[in-house]
C-alpha cells in the first residue's frame, strides 16, 4: 500500500499576503500604508499569543516589500517575479533568525554585519523571531544597529513576551499586538479550507461543527486547523450517522484543556477556590502535565493583563488589588497554609511601587503553581 506524506494544514495554509492574513486590521493598515506610500518603518515589533500570526506577518512584509512588480498603490506581492520565487529560507534579502534556537551574541553580530550589505532586490529584511529567547548580550548588541538602521534595512522582531524586550528597543519600535480573529472568521476559514481539502462525505460530516472547533481552539487558527485535520481524518470511512460522535470524541480528546484552564484561572482570580480546584479534579491523569503548563502560560498573560490595568490606574493600587484578592482569599478559607505566603511578603518600605507590583505578580504565579502541584500530589 502506498502512503503519501504532506505538511499539516496549518503549514500549507500559512498566509502569503496581507489579504490572506485574517483579522488584525490595525497592523495590516499600517503595513499597507508603508507599502503603498513606499515609505517604510525601519523597526517593527509584532507581539501576541502563540499562533497569532506574528511570523507569518513578518514574512509577508519581507516578501511584499521586495516584490519587483509592485505598482504604486498596490500591497500584494505578484508571486511571479525573481524575488517572489524565493522561499524565506532561500531569499537573499530576507533573513529570518529564530532567537530561541540561535539567540547568542555571535549570531546577532553576524546578522548585524549582514544587514549592512546592499540588498539584491529592494530591502534587507531581518526577522528576529522569538526575540524573548535572545541572550542579554545579544539584545544589547541590537541597540545600536536598530537605532540607526542602514537606509535599506528593515528590522522585524516577533515575540510572545514583549516585556522581555529591552525598553530602549521597545520604545523605538512600531509595536503591534496581534490578536486571534473572532469565532466567525475562524469558522469561515475552516470551512473554506475544508472545501478545498476534504471529500464530500467528510465535509457533510463537518457541517455545523466549524464554530465548535474554532471555539474549542480558543480561536487560535493553528490549533483549530490541527483539530480540524484530526476530525477530518477520524471521519474518513465512518458512516455519516457517526459524525457527531466522532467529532465530540476528537474535541474532548484534544481541545478540552484550554477552556478548562480558562475556567480554572477565572475562578481562581475571582476567589472561587473550591470551584477552581474542582476543575482540576475533572482532568485525566495523563493530561495533568499539559494542564499545568497551560496554566503557567495563561496565568503569565493574565498577570500581564492585570499589571497593565493596575499600571493604568495607579501602580500601587493595581498591586494591592491583585495581591490582596488572591492571597487573602486563600487565608480566609484556610486553604493553603502560611508557608505559601512567605514569597508574598513584600516589604512596605524602601522599594518603589513598580517593584512591589513586579514582586507581587511573581508571587501570585508562585502561589498558583504550588497550589496546583500540592493538589495533584496530594
Ligand atoms: N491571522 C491569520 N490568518 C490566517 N492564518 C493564520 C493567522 N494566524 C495564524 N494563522 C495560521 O497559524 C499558523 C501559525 O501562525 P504563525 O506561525 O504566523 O504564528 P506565530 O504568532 O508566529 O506563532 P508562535 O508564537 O507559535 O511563533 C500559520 O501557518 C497559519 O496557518
Ligand atoms: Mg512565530
Ligand atoms: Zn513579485
Amino acid at each position: 500500500m502506498d502512503f503519501k506524506s504532506e505538511d499539516m494544514l496549518h503549514l500549507r495554509y500559512r498566509p502569503t499576503n496581507l489579504d490572506e492574513l485574517i483579522g488584525n486590521k490595525p497592523v495590516k493598515d499600517v503595513i499597507k500604508g508603508c507599502i503603498k506610500s513606499r515609505k517604510l518603518i525601519k523597526l517593527f515589533l509584532f507581539s501576541g499569543m502563540p499562533g497569532s500570526g506574528k511570523t507569518s506577518l513578518a514574512r509577508i512584509t519581507g516578501r511584499t516589500i521586495n516584490c519587483q512588480n509592485l505598482k504604486p498603490g498596490e500591497y500584494i506581492a505578484c508571486g511571479k517575479c525573481d524575488s517572489c520565487q524565493y522561499t524565506v529560507e532561500h531569499h537573499p534579502d530576507v533573513i529570518e533568525m529564530n532567537m530561541s534556537e540561535n539567540g547568542g551574541k555571535e549570531e546577532v553580530l553576524k546578522v548585524i554585519s549582514h544587514s549592512k550589505y546592499n540588498a539584491r532586490y529592494n530591502f534587507k529584511v531581518i526577522i528576529l523571531d522569538e526575540i524573548q529567547g535572545a541572550s542579554a548580550a545579544a539584545k544589547q548588541a541590537l541597540l545600536k544597529p536598530t537605532e540607526e538602521p542602514s537606509p535599506r534595512t528593515v528590522w522585524i522582531m516577533c515575540t510572545t513576551a514583549p516585556e522581555t524586550v529591552p525598553p530602549a528597543l521597545l520604545s523605538r519600535s512600531s509595536v503591534h499586538n496581534l490578536q486571534y480573529p473572532d469565532v466567525d472568521n475562524v469558522a469561515r476559514h475552516l470551512l473554506k479550507i475544508s472545501k478545498k481539502e476534504f471529500n464530500p462525505k467528510v465535509i457533510s460530516g463537518l457541517k455545523g461543527y466549524y464554530v465548535r472547533i474554532a471555539k474549542t481552539s480558543n480561536c487560535q487558527i493553528r490549533q483549530s486547523l490541527i483539530l480540524l485535520e484530526n476530525v477530518a481524518k477520524a471521519l474518513e470511512g465512518m458512516p455519516k450517522s457517526k459524525a457527531g460522535d466522532v467529532i465530540r470524541e476528537q474535541i474532548s480528546n484534544l481541545g478540552n484543556l484550554q477552556p478548562l484552564v480558562m475556567k480554572f484561572l477565572l475562578q481562581l482570580y475571582t476567589n472561587k477556590i473550591p470551584e477552581a480546584l474542582s476543575v482540576i479534579g475533572t482532568i485525566e491523569n495523563n493530561k495533568v502535565a499539559e494542564f499545568i503548563s497551560l496554566v503557567c502560560s495563561y496565568s503569565h498573560y493574565a498577570s500581564i493583563y492585570i499589571a497593565n490595568r493596575g499600571l493604568n490606574k495607579s501602580v500601587g493600587r493595581g498591586f494591592r488589588d491583585v495581591s490582596r484578592e488572591i492571597w487573602e482569599s486563600h487565608l480566609d478559607k484556610q486553604f493553603i497554609s502560611k508557608k505559601y505566603l512567605i514569597p508574598l511578603r513584600v516589604s512596605k518600605a524602601s522599594i518603589n511601587a513598580t517593584e512591589k507590583l513586579r514582586r507581587g505578580l511573581i508571587a501570585i504565579n508562585q502561589v498558583l503553581l504550588t497550589l496546583i502541584y500540592d493538589f495533584v500530589e496530594g
